[in-house]
C-alpha cells in the first residue's frame, strides 16, 4: 500500500484530552480572529525602539511587514528578559555527547554573547558585515547567531555536517567576511575537524579576512597567523554597556539560510527582522502551548537548519523558555539517550523528526521503556510527512498516550510553522497536519490552478502573505519569481503534493519536484548529479530518491561511466565517498547502480520519474516518450541484481 492509500484509510481520532484543553494557550476562537487584528495584537510581544506604523505592504511576491518599526533581535531574545528580572532563569539545558554539561541562565546568555559580540568587533564586524557560522551543536552556536544580531550583522549558519565545496559556496555567494567555527564537533565519539575543513573553504572564500575559533574538544588546529582567533585568547567586556544592541529596521536582513532547489545551486533564503521575530515566537506560543515558567522545552533538531533557527533560537528565546540542546547524535553511548535527557532535565515538550521518532521504533521501546517520561506533555513532529504507525508509536510509547502530538508542516521558505494542530483545540489524525495555523491561507491547487475540494489532491499552495515569509533568493529575484511564483501567478507554489479530506484537513504527501527529503534534509537530485559527474569516471548521472522506512527517501544513483571504466564495488563506494566529500555526508546515494545508458526524452531529458519506478521495484510508468524504450528494462534486470544498498 503507498503512502496515499494508507492515509485515505486511517480512521483513529484523537480529541483534545480535556484538562489539556482546559488549560492551553491556544482557544478555539483562534481561528475566528480577524488577519489584520491577529499580527497587530502579536507584535506587542516585542520590544520596539520605533513603533511600526504599517502591518504589512504586499506586492507579489514581496512583502513587508511592521513597516517603520525599528527593533533589535538580541535585546528582545536575552536582554529584555534579564532586565525584566529573569537573568536567573535557565535559557539552555546544554549537553555534550561526551557527557558534559552546561546550564546556562539568561544573565549567563547575556554576558557570553556581549563577549562574543566584543569578539566578533575586534575581528572587525560591523553592522551589515554577512558573518558565517560553521558550528556544531554548541552553546557558542546559539551566542555566535545571537551576537550577530547585536551587531547587526547578518549571518549564514551552515550544518556542521557540510563539506568544504559547500560551505565555500555559500561563503561567496553571501560575500562572508568573517567565519565562526569551532577546533572539532564530537559525533558518535569521534571529532569532526570543523577548523580543517574551514580552512579548506577559506582558501577559496577570498571575501573571509578573519576567522574566530571556538574551543570544544581541545583538539590541535592550524591557525594562520593575521587571520585566525581563538575567542578565548581575546581580551574583551562582557558587561551589556560596552556594546549597546543595534537599533535595526523591521526589513533589514536577519540571516540567510540556504537550501537545496531543483538546480545544482542552494539558494538563499532571505530572512528579515521583525515579521520573522513576531511569527515565530507568537507561533512557538501556540502551537507547543508554550508555558515558559514551569515548561522545560526540546527541539532536537540542529541549528544548522531552519528548524533551529526558529524553534531553538529566535522563538524560543523571545519567548524566555527554557529549552534543552543536545550536542549528539541519539544512540551515543547507546539508544537511552534521548530518554535519559528528558527525564534529566524533566523535558515537558519534545519537538522531533518522524526520522529519529522510526529509528526509536526500530530500537525498540524499551530503551525509553526504562526512564521515566512522565514530564511530557507535548510532543511535536517536523521534517517530512510522518507515518501513521510512527505516530501512533511516538503517542503511545514516548507520550503514554496522554500528549497531543503536533505535525508541523513548514519550510525553509515558510520561516514559521504554516499547517499544523493546535493543541488542546484540535482533533488530531495520525499523519496529518490538519489545519493552517490561524491567518495562513493554504489551499490545494490541480494543475490548471482549481482548488480542489474536500476528497482532492494537488499541489500546496499558500494565498496571503504572512510575517515570516522569505523576502526572496538572496541576488536572485528571477529564481525567485520563477521556483514559486510563476506556476500560479502571485500564490505561492510550496513543492508539495497534498491532500484535503471530508473534514477539510490537509494531508502532506510529500515533494513533487526535483528535491529529495532524506531524514527530513532538503537534497536536491540535481546537485547529488553534478556531485557525480564532477568524478572523472563518470559520465552521466541520473538520481532519485526511493522510499525507505527509516530515513523516508533514501537516494539512488544511477550512474554511466567513461570508457575505461568499470562498474564494480570499489567504483561504487568511491563514488558514494565522492558525494560525501563535495557535498557532505547526508548526501550520500544509498545504492549506485551502473547503467549503460540512461532513459531519456527525444529531446534528451533524463526521466527521473521511470528512474524511481524502477528504484522501488514499480511497474514501468508511459515509456511512450523514450527515444530508446529498452533502455530502462536493461536498467530494471541489472538493478534487480542487487547492490550493497546499505
Ligand atoms: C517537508 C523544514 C510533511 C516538505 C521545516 C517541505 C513536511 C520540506 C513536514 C521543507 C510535515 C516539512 N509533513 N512534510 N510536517 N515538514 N516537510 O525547508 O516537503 O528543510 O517542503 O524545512 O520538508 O524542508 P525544510
Amino acid at each position: 500500500m503507498n503512502q496515499i492509500d494508507t492515509l485515505q484509510t486511517e480512521e483513529r481520532r484523537y480529541p483534545p484530552p480535556p484538562e489539556f484543553a482546559a488549560q492551553a494557550n491556544a482557544r478555539a476562537d483562534i481561528y475566528g480572529r480577524d488577519f489584520d487584528e491577529l499580527w497587530r495584537t502579536e507584535a506587542g510581544r516585542l520590544d520596539w525602539l520605533e513603533p511600526w506604523h504599517t502591518l504589512y505592504e504586499w506586492e507579489a511576491p514581496y512583502a513587508k511587514w511592521y513597516v517603520g518599526g525599528k527593533l533589535n533581535v538580541c535585546f528582545n531574545c536575552v536582554d529584555r528578559h534579564v532586565e525584566a528580572g529573569l537573568g536567573s532563569r535557565v535559557a539552555y539545558h546544554w549537553e555534550g555527547e561526551p557527557g558534559d554539561a552546561e546550564t546556562i541562565t539568561y544573565a549567563d546568555l547575556q554576558r557570553r554573547v556581549v563577549r562574543f559580540a566584543n569578539a566578533l568587533r575586534e575581528l572587525g564586524v560591523r553592522k551589515g558585515t554577512p558573518v558565517a557560522i560553521y558550528m556544531g551543536m554548541v552553546p557558542d552556536l546559539p551566542v555566535a547567531m545571537l551576537a550577530c544580531t547585536r551587531l547587526g550583522a547578518p549571518h549564514t549558519v551552515v550544518f556542521g555536517g557540510f563539506s568544504a565545496d559547500s560551505l565555500s559556496s555559500r561563503m561567496n555567494d553571501m560575500g562572508c567576511e568573517v567565519l565562526v567555527t569551532q577546533d572539532e564537533a564530537w559525533r558518535r565519539g569521534t571529532t569532526v575537524p570543523l577548523k580543517r575543513t574551514a580552512d579548506e573553504a577559506m582558501a577559496v572564500a577570498a571575501g573571509v579576512r578573519a576567522c574566530l575559533v571556538v574551543r570544544r574538544t581541545g583538539g590541535e588546529v592550524p591557525m594562520t597567523d593575521g587571520r585566525d582567533r581563538w575567542l578565548d585568547e581575546l581580551d574583551v567586556a562582557d558587561d551589556p554597556e560596552s556594546c549597546p544592541c543595534e537599533p535595526m529596521d523591521a526589513e533589514d536582513l536577519l540571516f540567510l539560510m540556504y537550501t537545496s532547489g531543483t538546480t545544482a545551486k542552494p539558494k538563499g533564503i532571505v530572512h528579515t527582522t521583525a515579521g520573522y521575530l513576531v511569527a515565530v515566537a507568537t507561533t512557538h506560543d501556540y502551537i507547543f502551548d508554550l508555558k515558559a515558567d514551569r515548561d522545560v522545552y526540546w527541539c532536537a533538531a540542529d541549528i544548522g537548519w531552519i528548524t533551529g533557527h526558529s524553534y531553538i533560537v529566535y522563538g524560543p528565546l523571545a519567548n524566555a523558555t527554557t529549552s534543552v540542546i543536545y550536542e549528539g547524535t541519539p544512540d551515543f553511548p547507546d539508544k537511552e539517550r534521548w530518554w535519559a535527557i528528558v527525564e534529566r532535565y524533566g523535558v515537558s515538550i519534545l519537538y522531533a523528526a518522524p526520522t529519529a521518532i522510526r529509528a526509536h521504533m526500530k530500537w525498540g521501546p524499551e530503551h525509553a521503556g526504562k526512564h521515566r517520561l512522565s514530564s511530557l506533555r507535548l510532543l511535536g513532529s517536523v521534517g517530512e510527512p510522518i507515518n501513521p504507525e510512527a505516530w501512533v508509536w511516538y503517542h503511545e510509547h514516548i507520550g503514554g498516550g496522554r500528549c497531543p502530538i503536533v505535525d508541523t508542516w513548514w519550510q525553509t521558505e515558510t520561516g514559521m510553522i504554516m499547517i499544523t494542530p493546535l493543541p488542546g483545540v484540535t482533533t488530531l489524525k495520525p499523519g496529518s497536519g490538519t489545519q493552517p495555523f490561524p491567518g495562513v491561507d493554504a489551499a490545494v491547487y490541480d494543475e490548471s490552478g482549481n482548488e480542489v475540494g474536500p476528497g482532492g489532491g494537488g499541489y500546496l499552495v499558500l494565498r496571503r502573505p504572512w510575517p515570516a515569509m522569505t523576502r526572496g533568493i538572496y541576488g536572485d529575484p528571477e529564481r525567485f519569481q520563477q521556483t514559486y511564483w510563476s506556476r500560479y501567478p502571485g500564490i505561492y507554489f510550496a513543492g508539495d503534493g497534498a491532500r484535503i479530506d471530508e473534514d477539510g484537513d490537509f494531508w502532506l504527501l510529500g515533494r513533487v519536484d526535483d528535491v529529495m527529503n532524506v531524514s527530513g534534509h532538503r537534497i536536491s537530485t540535481i546537485e547529488v548529479e553534478s556531485a557525480l559527474v564532477d568524478h572523472p569516471a563518470v559520465a552521466e548521472a541520473a538520481v532519485c530518491g526511493r522510499n525507505d522506512a527509516l530515513t523516508g527517501q533514501a537516494i539512488v544513483a544511477f550512474v554511466t561511466l567513461k570508457g575505461g571504466h568499470e562498474g564494480s564495488v570499489e567504483m561504487l563506494e568511491e563514488l558514494r565517498n565522492h558525494v560525501a566529500e563535495v557535498i557532505g555526508p547526508i548526501a550520500k546515494p544509498a545504492n549506485v547502480l551502473f547503467t549503460p545508458e540512461l532513459p531519456k526524452t527525444r529531446s534528451g531529458k533524463i526521466m527521473r520519474r521511470l528512474l524511481r519506478d524502477v528504484a522501488e521495484n514499480r511497474p514501468l510508468g508511459d515509456t511512450t516518450t523514450l527515444a530508446d524504450p529498452t533502455v530502462v528494462e536493461e536498467i530494471r534486470e541489472r538493478s534487480t541484481a542487487g547492490g550493497p544498498d546499505e
